[in-house]
């Protein structure tokens, strides 16, 4: 079997998202999103009580982390928030009744197995009752009850009902089931009480549910630089050299940095993508703009991975109009280049203790000694070498990589970008040791 070949296999079962066990892929290609996304899906659960508003944070938080949230209301939810809000937050249906749902008759069961992990916040003293009973007379309680991921329950409710022995009884019963208890606070409650009973902390919630669909946030704390993109070099008002670089590789590794808890910059080229959510976009146009761009964020960053398919060469003199045929005949013909100053070397020259720095390399042949090459002249921890003969790599949605570093060469097999993503910051990680 060739290395690639058995690689393939390996990496399948060691990539990504597929954390949590869960069914991301399954919720994945039902929100039409490309193939080998699997973003791992959240559902939150909502019940009738003063801080359900809280939940669109929740939410938001959840999404923020990377993750598909859906959700699931009680009637009586309903009555503080409607579902319309989250319809519009989430962009998916959201569930109240048990037979809501004409196309799909035992609804409960699939949301319970859609989802990686199912948070239920605010809970009432009352769903928290039910759920430690096994009471299911509802589409919430009926999904808990059904579903295999884990359960992460934030109580919110008045102090008194708190504090009463049945539901200190009931809490402690779902605590030894394995269930996530999300603390309640102390402090100012809705009713004019004070004391412990108010929802926990939004990020504390969104926290516990990330951890429990089993989402990774070792990058909580860093911040990550990443260039993207072609650059664009001008040779008159309407013509540039640039190449075809789609940004795709550079902007799902943002993105994973984010998913991740990293603050990320992303440095891009012109290219035709949305700014992920939750990054720092700056876009520039020229290999010159992209260096003082990635020179600003350089110092701050603790991960810096130049992505982009900066030009070597720019023409040396812009026309002020367009080059006409006929006109500028002698100009068109002989358009004189100079070199571009190289983004990656000029940062990783002044790089400080603790940094790390990705190369990428894009060969078309001798591609793994190539890399070695460029690791040493460019000052890099890891370079990432992949073979762009006949245009590959170019604007695909998945690559195949080698991952060199001064002491090792390891092969990663095709796999999509976003899970390509995870393994460079993974492989990253490592080469700052
Ligand atoms: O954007 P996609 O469509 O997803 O495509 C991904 C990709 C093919 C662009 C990506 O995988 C890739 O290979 N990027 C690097 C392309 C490149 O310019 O390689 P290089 O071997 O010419 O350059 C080596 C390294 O030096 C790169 O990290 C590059 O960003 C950097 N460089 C190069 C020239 C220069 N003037 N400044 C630089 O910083």
């Amino acid at each position: 079997m060739d290395e690639r070949a058995r690689l393939d296999g390996a990496a399948e079962a060691s990539c990504g998202l597929a954390q949590g066990g869960g069914q991301g892929e399954k919720a994945a290609s039902a929100a039409g999103e490309p193939a080998g996304t699997k973003r791992p899906c959240v559902l939150v659960g909502v019940t009738g009580c003063i801080a359900a508003y809280k939940a669109c944070e929740v939410v938001r938080g959840l999404q923020k982390a990377g993750v598909r949230a859906k959700v699931v209301m009680t009637e009586h939810a309903t009555e503080f928030v409607r579902p319309t809000t989250f319809r519009a937050l989430t962009h998916e249906p959201v569930a109240v009744g048990l037979f809501d749902e004409p196309g799909d008759p035992i609804h409960h069961v699939s949301l319970a197995q859609e989802c990686d992990a199912f948070v239920i916040a605010p809970c009432t003293a009352n769903v928290v009752a039910k759920l430690a009973c096994g009471l299911a007379d509802d589409l919430l309680t009926t999904t808990a009850l059904a579903t295999t991921a884990p359960l992460v329950v934030a109580p919110a409710m008045n102090v008194h009902m708190h504090e009463n022995a049945a539901t200190q009884e009931n809490l402690r019963v779902l605590a030894a089931r394995g269930v996530t208890l999300v603390e309640v606070e102390e402090g100012y409650l809705a009713c004019g009480d004070v004391g412990k009973g108010r929802l926990a902390d939004v990020d504390a919630i969104v926290a516990a549910a990330l951890r429990a669909a089993g989402v990774r946030r070792d990058l909580e704390g860093r911040h990550v630089l990443v260039t993207a993109g072609p650059t664009e070099e001008p040779l008159d008002p309407v013509r540039c050299l640039t190449n075809r670089s789609s940004g795709k590789t550079g902007y799902a590794i943002a993105r994973a940095a984010v998913r991740r808890g990293a603050r990320a910059t992303l440095v891009s080229g012109p290219v035709a993508l949305e700014a992920p959510e939750g990054v720092q976009v700056v876009r520039v146009r020229t290999a010159c703009d992209m260096l003082a761009a990635a020179e600003e964020a350089f110092p701050q960053a603790d991960i810096a991975v130049f992505c982009a398919a900066v030009a070597d060469m720019r023409p040396e003199r812009v026309a002020p109009r367009k080059l006409k045929k006929g006109r500028d005949d002698d100009a068109l013909a002989s358009v004189r280049l100079v070199p571009n100053p190289d983004v990656l070397a000029t940062c990783a020259a002044r790089k400080r203790s603790g940094q790390v720095v990705v190369g990428f390399a894009a060969e078309t042949d001798d591609v793994v000694e190539s890399a070695r090459a460029k690791l040493a002249s460019k000052h890099a921890d890891l370079v990432v070498a992949n073979d762009v003969s006949d245009g590959r790599a170019f604007g695909s949605d998945d690559n195949e990589v080698w991952f060199v570093t001064a002491d090792d060469v390891r092969a990663v097999p095709r796999l999509s970008k976003d899970r390509l993503a995870d393994e460079v910051l993974d492989a990253a990680l490592k080469a700052r040791g």
